[in-house]
């Protein structure tokens, strides 16, 4: 039996990396061909910095997806890279929301899960607050720009139900990115889950 605080409610978003010239058609196939509805559209994440993202967020059904690509400039993005190397449209990441995130870090930083660095908070459009973090990559062979991962967040919620992410801020839009360009600079050698552990998944990650 399972003691645990927290929960995994499902997925809050996904982020799908496509190439700046192919942005707008993919764009549309969410939202005109899929039915989706554009909820925000940030032409530049991080203006002014040595690289950037640009970010749409759409939402079909219970389905978010977060559109980006890669802005170059002193610096080629990370979102350039990934693409690169994984082809047009590939999958970046997917947000896991979580219901107590705090509970859920503890005990699985105690079992040897890696996250990079802290939970980033902000205010949400309708107030209160929203927690998310990064996990580490799955597998340490790749650097954390080529990588998939997935991010964990919890939402404020003025109900019992669980709705899929849609809310993007630009102020966060600009950390985030500025977060994981830093972590992809360091040349960090942790991955999500020790080859221990699931080498031997019965006595450490139960
Ligand atoms: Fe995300």
């Amino acid at each position: 039996m399972s003691s645990r605080e927290w929960e995994i409610l499902g997925v809050d978003h996904v982020a799908i990396a496509v190439t700046p010239e192919t942005f707008d058609g993919w764009r549309g196939v969410w939202s005109r061909l899929f039915g989706g509805s554009i909820f925000y559209d940030i032409a530049d994440a991080n203006p002014g910095g040595v690289s950037s993202m640009r970010l749409c967020g759409i939402k079909v059904g219970n389905l978010s997806i977060a559109l980006i690509s890669g802005i170059d400039r002193k610096e080629k993005s990370q979102v350039t890279k990934y693409v690169e190397r994984h082809g047009d449209h590939s999958i970046q990441h997917i947000a896991v929301a979580v219901k107590n995130i705090e509970a859920f870090l503890e005990e699985t930083r105690g079992k040897g899960i890696g996250f990079l660095g802290e939970l980033l908070l902000r205010e949400d459009a309708w107030g209160g607050e929203i927690k998310q973090i990064f996990g580490l990559p799955f597998d340490g062979k790749l650097h954390s720009d080529e990588a998939p991962f997935f991010e964990f967040v919890e939402r404020p919620k003025d109900s019992g139900s669980f709705s899929s992410g849609e809310s993007f801020s630009d102020d966060f839009a600009k950390r985030l990115y500025e977060e994981v360009e830093e972590a992809a600079r360091q040349e960090h050698t942790g991955v999500f889950i020790a080859r221990e552990i699931l080498e031997k998944p019965t006595t450490s990650a139960t």
